[in-house]
């Protein structure tokens, strides 16, 4: 947490527990400046992936997706679509409509663990199964829909359906796959059935899907970004930079898999002894080095690694961990978010700058940023008469936030110790014996974790929205993010830490952040109909 205002989090931690707590959390600490270079180092890394003969061994893949066009709100139709890319496949049937995208109906199938570590064949089989269930129940099996499936995963696409996949990650590992055109595995998979069709199909990664989704709504969303189990992001790159495919007008968008970066050692002096342990012990050591310090698959491995080690040094639970602390994995990113409850940063900031110390001045923590954000937004939208959608999403916010901010105020009235309840909850869930100040350092190590996470995310993303202003030799940029993800989505202050990050290191960049929703499934079916627009036109 950066500023010298009182750091909420440090209250009632003995003095000596917590210098010696800070010495492992302070290498989670990453001010401004370092924030800076290792975006100039990204930029490197974007233009390495970007180039003809340099991207063979870029960390940063930049891969084309040949998706030229964002929607422009003509197209029409139903569609089918697929989203590959966590630990469920859903399969969902979509209605293309006047600026409309309904989803008329979805199926999940969970992938069992046997799947995700079997053979190419079984999981495409299994797909195959899904997709045939859900048509059967739809009454649709006679019918031959487009398809956009999204598989979320670092794929070498050389045409919108032909797409080979470079390496998995965040947990997969199926056999035969790799190198290999996911398209082509798929088709197979429903030919060996026999008892259904498809129609086209136009693959997509998930960052795609989710840019392609919020730009039915706001045709300036021009970078799609995920912060869920993995993270990644796409964006419009101007085709002249476009080295590996032929052509020099327009833009297309590329799918950055910025979780490689740093795979070729370039985040040596930021990763701690912990993100070095979580790389040793997962499936694929080496790989998506980026990822495995922001995603939602490892935060929750980080927290516990680091937990396991205060224990140790006799800064936690007396010294006894439990059995289930000392279990990979037990400790859910889930926790996190449940033990950061919010209402805790907005019940401090009433505490300390409103009600108890009324100094304006100091807006500096991060329950104070929240305040200060929200305020500022509802001013800017009570200035702006009109009511756009943008407007209302914030005003929303704003009121939302409110509500929050008085029931906590309420709980503090009633329950001084409120906010370390879940923090406990957790903890007796884990079979610790805790007490109130170990609450209170877990709750440290928590804020340590993500909040580099959203810092991390904040200066990938403002390193993109600085490219993307270069490429158009503009002096200010506007532009729209689709976002998507469970850490994103559910933690509760990672948003806004990443959007105050953001404007501090993409300063002349103006982002709007527009929250998708279901965009790897709206979206893969949006690419579908954007892809068969462009196709009617050119036949025209
Ligand atoms: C992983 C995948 C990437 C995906 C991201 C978010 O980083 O490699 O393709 O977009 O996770 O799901």
């Amino acid at each position: 947490m950066s500023g010298d205002a009182p750091n909420p989090h440090l209250e009632g931690i003995p003095a000596d527990t917590l210098r010696k707590v800070q010495t492992h959390l302070d290498q989670f600490q990453l001010p401004l400046e370092k924030l800076q270079e290792v975006s100039a180092r990204l930029m490197k890394d974007l233009v390495r992936g970007l180039g003809k003969q340099t991207h063979h061994r870029a960390p940063v893949k930049m891969l084309p997706t040949f998706v030229r066009a964002t929607p422009d709100g003509t197209e029409r139709g139903d569609f089918l679509a697929l989203d590959l890319g966590g630990t469920n496949f859903r399969v969902l049937h979509v209605r293309v409509e006047e600026q409309k995208v309904l989803k008329m109906d979805s199926q999940i199938c969970a992938i069992p663990q046997s799947i995700m570590l079997g053979t190419g064949k079984q999981l495409f089989d299994h797909i195959a199964i899904c997709l045939g269930e859900f048509l059967d129940s739809q009454n649709l099996k006679g019918k031959t829909l487009p398809l956009g499936f999204t598989f979320s995963f670092p794929c070498e696409q050389k045409e919108i359906d032909k797409s080979f996949l470079i390496r998995w990650t965040k947990g997969f590992n199926c056999s035969g796959v790799e190198g290999k055109d996911v398209v082509k595995l798929l088709k197979e998979a429903i030919e060996r059935r026999g008892d259904y069709r498809i129609g086209s199909v136009a693959m997509v990664n998930d960052t795609v899907g989710t840019m392609m989704s919020c730009g039915y709504k706001d045709q300036s969303c021009e970078i799609g970004m995920i912060i869920g189990t993995g993270t990644n992001a796409c964006y419009m790159e101007e085709m002249k930079n476009v080295k590996r495919v032929e052509g020099e007008d327009g833009r297309m968008c590329i799918n950055t898999e910025w979780g490689g970066f740093g795979d070729d050692g370039s985040l040596k002096d930021i990763q701690t002894e912990f993100d070095i342990e979580v790389d040793k012990t997962s499936i694929n050591p080496g790989v998506h080095i980026f990822e495995k310090m922001i995603s939602g698959m490892y935060l929750g491995e980080i927290v516990r690694l680091v937990l396991v080690q205060l224990t140790q040094d006799k800064l936690l639970f007396e010294g006894q961990a439990s059995e289930a602390l000392l279990i990979p994995s037990k400790f859910q990113t889930k926790f996190i978010s449940d033990i950061e409850d919010f209402s805790f940063h907005l019940l401090h900031l009433y505490q300390k700058y409103l009600w108890i110390q009324p100094n304006k001045n100091q807006i500096t923590t991060k329950s104070s940023l929240y305040f200060y954000e929200k305020t500022k937004l509802c001013f800017t939208f009570l200035l702006q008469s009109g009511g756009s959608l943008h407007d209302w999403v914030i005003m929303k916010s704003f009121l939302s936030s409110m509500v929050v901010f008085c029931i906590s105020c309420l709980c503090l009235w009633f329950r001084p110790d409120h906010g370390l309840e879940n923090a406990q909850k957790v903890l007796t869930h884990l079979d610790l014996k805790w007490n109130l100040v170990d609450a209170r350092v877990v709750r440290l190590v928590c804020d340590a974790v993500s909040s580099r996470s959203a810092r991390l995310c904040a200066t990938a993303l403002a390193t993109i929205a600085n490219r993307i202003r270069a490429n158009r030799g503009v002096a200010h940029l506007n532009t729209t993010v689709g976002v998507d993800g469970t850490v994103y989505r559910k933690h509760p202050n990672f948003s806004e830490e990443l959007q105050a990050t953001v404007r501090e290191l993409a300063p002349e960049c103006s982002i709007t952040f527009l929250v998708s929703e279901d965009g790897s499934g709206k979206g893969a079916a949006m690419v579908t109909a954007v892809a068969q627009r462009l196709a009617s036109q050119s036949r025209l």
